[in-house]
């Protein structure tokens, strides 16, 4: 469903992202993780099409997508690691202007609507405006937004930073929801137990790189032989360490 080949991203003389190249397949939901900074935002910028790649490509369904205006667009949504949310405006009129941006309108926008707050069980909130909202709330309409357009391909940066266990159990669910129906999920966290649950892959990336590109079992199975302690298989975070070090990069 969703192909990056080869992208690179420089910003001055910061390789932020050196030749990446991973695949999305329908129903699946590959994890992307990597220190800060490790290019993680700056690849799914490029996929979403907010940033232009110096080199490489992103394809949809096998075509190679063509700027902005391409209608392939519509089939990526994307769960921006920061909110982008209005406070002052409803959760209502919030999704009405994403969907706007998508060309959505009348009674297939409200249907749109209904069909995001249900998921993300906000719907008996959707009058109220944003900064009455918490921040677990504020996390799931964020997603809503994003779904809003009903993408094949769901981009999702960090979506559950400050989020409760509630709230974080509620948006697993709905990535589950999302895979069944045979959306291509891209994941990025910090949280190696997330990934741990919902990646039927994981891309490691690391100064710009991909360092590895395996299913969970894969990556424990390659690092046990050293970190293993008593036939315990390593856990996720071990891994990473091992494949990404200890220096602190911010
Ligand atoms: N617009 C920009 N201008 C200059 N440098 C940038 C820009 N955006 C990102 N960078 C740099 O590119 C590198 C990759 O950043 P990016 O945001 O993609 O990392 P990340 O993996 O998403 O990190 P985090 O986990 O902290 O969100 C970092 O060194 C960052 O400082
Ligand atoms: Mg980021």
């Amino acid at each position: 469903m969703l192909e990056i080949k080869h992208l690179r991203k420089s910003f001055g003389s910061l390789v932020a992202v050196d030749d990446v190249s991973f695949v999305v397949n329908a129903g699946q939901l590959v994890g992307l993780l990597g220190p800060n900074g490790a290019g993680k935002t700056t690849t799914v910028s490029m996929i979403a099409g907010l940033l232009t790649p110096d080199h490489g490509e992103v394809l949809v369904g096998g075509q190679r997508l063509a700027g902005d205006t391409d209608p392939a667009k519509r089939r990526i949504g994307l769960v921006p690691q920061d909110l982008a949310l209005y406070d002052e405006l409803t959760a209502r009129d919030n999704l009405r202007f994403f969907g706007a941006l998508y060309n959505l309108t009348g009674r297939a926008l409200d249907e749109a609507i209904g069909a995001a707050m249900h998921l993300v069980e906000l719907s008996d909130r959707i009058k109220d405006r944003v900064k009455t909202f918490s921040g677990g709330m504020k996390r799931r309409l964020n997603l809503a937004a994003g779904l809003l357009h009903d993408p094949d391909i769901l981009l999702l940066d960090e979506p559950t930073v400050g989020v409760d266990p509630q709230s974080r159990n509620a948006i697993f669910d709905n990535l589950e929801t999302l895979k069944r129906r045979g959306k291509a999920l891209l994941y990025t966290t910090h949280y190696m137990e997330e990934a741990e649950r919902l990646a039927d892959r994981i891309v490691v990336i690391d100064h710009g790189k991909v360092v590895a590109d395996d299913t969970v079992a894969g990556l424990q199975s390659r690092v046990a032989p050293v970190e293993d302690i008593g036939g315990v298989r390593a856990n996720l975070e071990t891994v990473f360490l091992t494949l990404t070090g200890r220096s602190l990069r911010d």
